[in-house]
């Protein structure tokens, strides 16, 4: 059995079904709460409702797993944030695996990932990521770059109703981009390849400015125009929505990050390893986008 936390999320759910092909039983553990939680489950799939906070719900989802996926995260989430989720719900999720005797957890994490980094959400993920190195068991880091899926989200949101594309900062820093579907396929060999043991992997799938997406999304969607939103608002918003809305404030924050290029990294050497998954980029998930729908 393998448990896949955050199952339901946008990397969740689709690695879901490749671990089903593979052979696998999975369980899903998620609560509910950001993510639409499926009814039933398909064949091969346990469903539990279970919160990372709770000691109890952690026991319960490691319960006969051979190996884990963390996939959650509280970093997009409005209710949540890193700290309570990406950082203490790891490490609790990963102090409950080691004493069920799970052999092996795959943690999602971002190039970046440091004690001393310039964002919360680097620095709970560097101590998630050490909290499962020391753990006793077997491990593998994935670091990726931003979600592809989720940026598209983002900056097609008002595509359809306005007519209009966000472009955050400059639009010029490069930024590594990870597709889901590259992020799926590397946790599903990761689970299998012993060669993926004890190591952290910097797994990226096309480095693009802002205003190359920009540029793809409107020429595919075939109408639009680009709306800027200055680097100096995010750098307002940064601080100013801390009291109101801490969800604003921390994608303020990883904007001002994100401009300084350090977001970019060579994807070639990780890639070169695993040739036979192919590379999903921009134009292969644009080709089935719902663009501002
Ligand atoms: N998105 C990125 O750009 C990016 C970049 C680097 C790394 N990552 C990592 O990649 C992984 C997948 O990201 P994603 O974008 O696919 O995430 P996502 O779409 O935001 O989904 C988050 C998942 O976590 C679950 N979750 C949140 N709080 C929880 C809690 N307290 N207990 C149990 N489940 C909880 C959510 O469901 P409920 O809220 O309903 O519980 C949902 O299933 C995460 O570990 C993330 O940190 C993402």
């Amino acid at each position: 059995m393998i448990l896949v936390v955050g199952g339901t999320g946008r990397l969740g759910r689709a690695l879901v079904p490749l671990l089903v092909d593979a052979g696998h039983q999975v369980r899903v553990m998620a609560r509910g709460a950001s993510q639409p939680f499926p009814g039933t489950a398909g064949g091969g799939v346990e469903l539990l409702r279970g919160d990372l906070a709770s000691e109890a719900d952690c026991r319960q989802a490691v319960a006969g797993c051979t190996a884990a996926v963390f996939a959650a995260s509280g970093f997009g989430v409005k209710d949540s944030d890193p700290r309570t989720v990406d950082r203490d719900g790891a490490i609790r999720l990963i102090r409950a695996a080691a004493d069920a005797g799970v052999e092996h957890m795959v943690m999602m994490s971002m190039h970046g990932a440091a004690h001393d980094g310039p964002i919360d959400f680097l620095r709970c993920k560097a101590m998630a990521e050490e909290a499962l190195r020391t753990s006793g068991m077997a491990w593998t880091v994935i670091r990726m770059g931003a979600l592809l899926e989720q940026r598209l989200e983002l900056m097609t949101a008002p595509l359809g109703t306005k007519g209009k594309v966000l472009v955050f900062g400059s639009g010029s820093a490069p930024v590594t981009y990870t597709s889901v579907r590259d992020a799926a396929a590397i946790i599903v060999r990761a689970l299998s390849d012993p060669a993926l043991r004890n190591r952290v992997i910097e797994w990226g799938s096309q480095t693009l400015t802002a205003n190359e997406l920009a540029e793809a999304v409107l020429k595919r969607a075939g109408h639009g125009s680009v709306q800027r939103i200055p680097a100096a608002a995010e750098r307002v918003l940064s601080v100013a929505a801390r009291p109101f809305s801490p969800f604003l404030a921390r994608v303020a924050k990883a904007g001002i990050w994100e401009e300084s290029g350090a977001i970019a990294f060579e994807s070639a050497p990780a890639r070169a390893e695993f040739p036979d998954i192919p590379v999903t980029g921009l134009r292969q998930v644009l080709e089935t986008a719902n663009l501002g729908g």
